[in-house]
């Protein structure tokens, strides 16, 4: 992933890595989605389309573009067939890959770094996050409360 914007993971896991359950969030934690919004608000974020069915709807004041292999047209989302297209969108700042499971499968090594919240309590699930603790280092603490961390990781394999 190259062009003239910075590819970022943003993912909440628990602390066995997990992401969701029936595609949905196995947690409700608003603190957390306050903390996304926040992060990602004037940016762009590239979501699996099981991801933004989840959410239902494109969210506002983002570039929303979603990863599928059907021929979709969605208000306000743009569509991409792989990842690589994202160069070809003439994209600028922060390009958060928000998740699932897949597009994190897919794009991890290509970003970065992670905005990882890590829950303190564990929950069932059906996806996980993938490993990322040999390419990515912990570089700075941004938030803690009761309920979860976050924090920057790294991308070690790049410049
Ligand atoms: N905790 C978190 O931070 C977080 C964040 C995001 C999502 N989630 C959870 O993760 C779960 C969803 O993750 P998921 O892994 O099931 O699905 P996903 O990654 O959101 O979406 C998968 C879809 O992406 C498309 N896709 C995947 N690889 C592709 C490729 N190489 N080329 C073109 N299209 C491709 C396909 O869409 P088509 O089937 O349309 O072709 C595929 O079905 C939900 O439970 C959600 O709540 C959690």
């Amino acid at each position: 992933m190259g062009g003239g914007f910075d590819l970022e993971a943003i993912v909440a896991m628990t602390p066995d890595r997990v992401i969701g359950k029936g595609n949905e969030l196995p947690w409700h934690l608003p603190e957390d989605l306050k903390q996304f919004k926040a992060r990602t608000t004037g940016h762009s974020i590239v979501m699996g389309r099981r991801t933004f069915d989840s959410i239902g709807r494109a969210l506002p004041n983002r570039r929303n573009i979603v990863l599928t292999r059907q021929k979709l047209e969605i208000p306000d989302v743009e569509i991409i067939h792989s990842l690589e297209d994202l160069n070809s969108l003439e994209l600028e700042g922060k390009v958060f890959l928000i998740g699932g499971a897949e597009v994190y499968r897919l794009g991890l090594n290509h970003c970065k770094g992670i905005y990882l919240t890590q829950l303190k309590q564990e929950y069932r699930g059906d996806v996980r996050f993938p490993e990322f603790r040999e390419t990515f280092v912990k570089t700075e603490g941004l938030f803690e409360n009761d309920d979860f961390t976050v924090s920057y990781w790294r991308n070690n394999s790049k410049k």
